[in-house]
């Protein structure tokens, strides 16, 4: 059996969609609503789904043969697995934003509070900028308002929530989208079975026009 770890959500629907589509297809997951595992015998594969953080913990360490996960995942833990394919979906992008009237240039260590702590320190290291780091798990966007920090880091898809909220992008740090990641062991074992997967996944990535 080839283990494979989906992100739970809307991403991972899509993601399995693209699994079905390749020919992987396992119908039950779509019937049952709480099972976190589901096998096709005759295609030798048996899914799971875990949290989308977790997946590359999951495949790091073998417990997953193959997964996919978001790049901003993979450039916050580095975890060391190998990248596959991009499959062009869960499409978003990483960026610095505050309240429209915040000028960086007002403070000399900037407040930044977000999830990816990793991502923001690589990206002010880089222009040599003082910064006081501020990890918080959930609603980053909280943090300019209320004064708790000057700038977040925080994903932007629709910008939506940033725009409720009166803030805007300063910078955009990079672009996002979800991989498709291998154990390095499970590469080396079981790379035929791998490959005829990411091959025929990759048939299924749809390109921007
Ligand atoms: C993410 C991100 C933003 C939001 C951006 O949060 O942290 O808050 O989505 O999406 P938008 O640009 O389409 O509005 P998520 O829903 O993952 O929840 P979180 O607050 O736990 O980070």
């Amino acid at each position: 059996m080839l283990n494979i770890a989906l992100p739970k959500g809307r991403l991972g629907e899509k993601v399995y969609e693209m699994f079905e589509a390749a020919g992987y297809d396992c119908p039950a997951i779509k019937e049952i609503n709480r099972k976190l595992v589901f096998e096709n015998e005759e295609k030798g594969i048996r899914f799971f789904w875990v949290k989308p953080s977790d997946v590359s913990i999951y495949v790091e360490r073998g417990a997953a043969d193959i997964g996919v996960a978001g790049k901003d995942i993979l450039l916050e833990y580095k975890p060391n697995v190998y990248e596959l394919l991009d499959l062009n979906i869960g499409k978003c992008r990483m960026c610095v934003a505050a309240k429209k009237e915040f000028d960086d240039r007002d403070v000399s260590v900037l407040k930044v509070a977000t999830k990816f702590t990793s991502i923001a320190s690589d990206y002010y290291a880089k222009q040599g900028r003082d910064i006081d780091i501020i990890k918080l798990n959930g609603s980053i966007e909280l943090a300019p308002i209320l004064g708790l920090s000057d700038v977040i880091v925080d994903i932007v898809e629709t910008g939506s929530t940033l725009k409720e909220n009166n803030l805007e992008v300063k910078a955009t740090i990079l672009p996002i989208s979800a991989r498709l990641i291998a154990n390095k062991v499970s590469f080396k074992f079981k790379g035929k079975q791998i490959e005829k997967i990411a091959d025929a996944m990759k048939e299924q990535v749809k390109n921007d026009d």
